[in-house]
């Protein structure tokens, strides 16, 4: 911990939460073995961000596709979100944190969206580090959402075609309250993006650990961010312009 530069965190870190399943293999157990212990690192790693003061962590709990895994798993996942948000949200206003959701809540079993109605409630005036939970979410449901509401402005007449820019649809994405990323992390070992934060991913840093999911701690996380602050982040510029840029300043 003491190896970061506290001047320049990430504002955004991103996690995908991978390997739950194959770490309860390993161990002979169920995959829900490997979930239940994957809240752990959950609590561990909020904790490590709202001491280290970063602004923003989303983390990836359930993606679209997950919808297609078997239905004992689905339904254990579901049971598992709504008994740890009960159990987690005095901690968390205790904490100063206030949590968000990015994703399509509406295929949420009742239960588990209206306890996440409450927490979300229940935290919206904390203003210390925000905890963006991505919950039945692929970053190509968000953009064709998107896409789906800036049509219907421009037929209501609420926005003009020709003044559409980036801006415009950063607008319409489920993060249009929040800065991107600058840091991704996966953990258990896959090197893909697994349709998360498609565009807002842009100019992240990725960072990629075998560690599984319900094995990652504060330590890893730190690791993380000392890697991330040791690279050269240009933006499609030379590194000689980002060198003068940087002594400028
Ligand atoms: C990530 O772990 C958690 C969810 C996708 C809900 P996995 O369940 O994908 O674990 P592996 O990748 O099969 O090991
Ligand atoms: C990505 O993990 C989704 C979450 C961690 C929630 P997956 O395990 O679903 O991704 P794939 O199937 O390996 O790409
Ligand atoms: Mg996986």
């Amino acid at each position: 911990m003491e190896q970061i530069d506290k001047t320049r965190l990430p504002r955004h870190i991103a996690i995908i939460m991978d390997g739950n399943g194959r770490w309860a293999e390993e161990k002979g157990q169920d995959r829900l073995y490997g979930h239940f212990h994957g809240v752990a690192s959950v609590r561990n790693i909020v904790e490590g961000c709202a001491e280290l003061g970063i602004e923003y962590l989303t983390l990836y709990a359930f993606s679209t596709e997950n919808w297609d895994r078997p239905q004992q798993e689905v339904d254990g996942l579901m049971t598992l979100l709504v008994d740890t948000i009960r159990k987690e949200v005095n901690d968390l206003n205790k904490n100063n944190i206030r949590l968000h959701v990015i994703g399509d809540m509406n295929m949420l079993p009742k239960l588990a969206f209206t306890e996440l109605q409450e927490a979300l409630e229940m935290t919206k005036l904390n203003t210390g580090l925000n905890l963006l939970m991505a919950l039945s979410y692929s970053s190509r449901w968000e953009l064709v959402n998107a896409v789906k509401n800036i049509g219907r402005d421009v037929k209501s007449g609420k926005i003009d075609p020709a003044t559409i820019n980036q801006d415009t649809l950063q607008q319409y994405l489920s993060t249009s309250n929040f800065p991107d990323p600058e840091l991704m992390i996966r953990t258990g070992g896959e090197y893909r993006i697994s349709n998360f934060l498609l565009y807002q991913l842009a100019y992240a840093e990725l960072y990629f650990t075998n560690t599984r999911w319900p094995d990652f701690r504060k330590e890893n996380l730190y690791e993380a961010i000392i890697d991330f602050q040791n690279r050269e982040r240009r933006y499609g510029k030379t590194g000689r312009q980002i060198q003068e840029e940087t002594q400028l300043a």
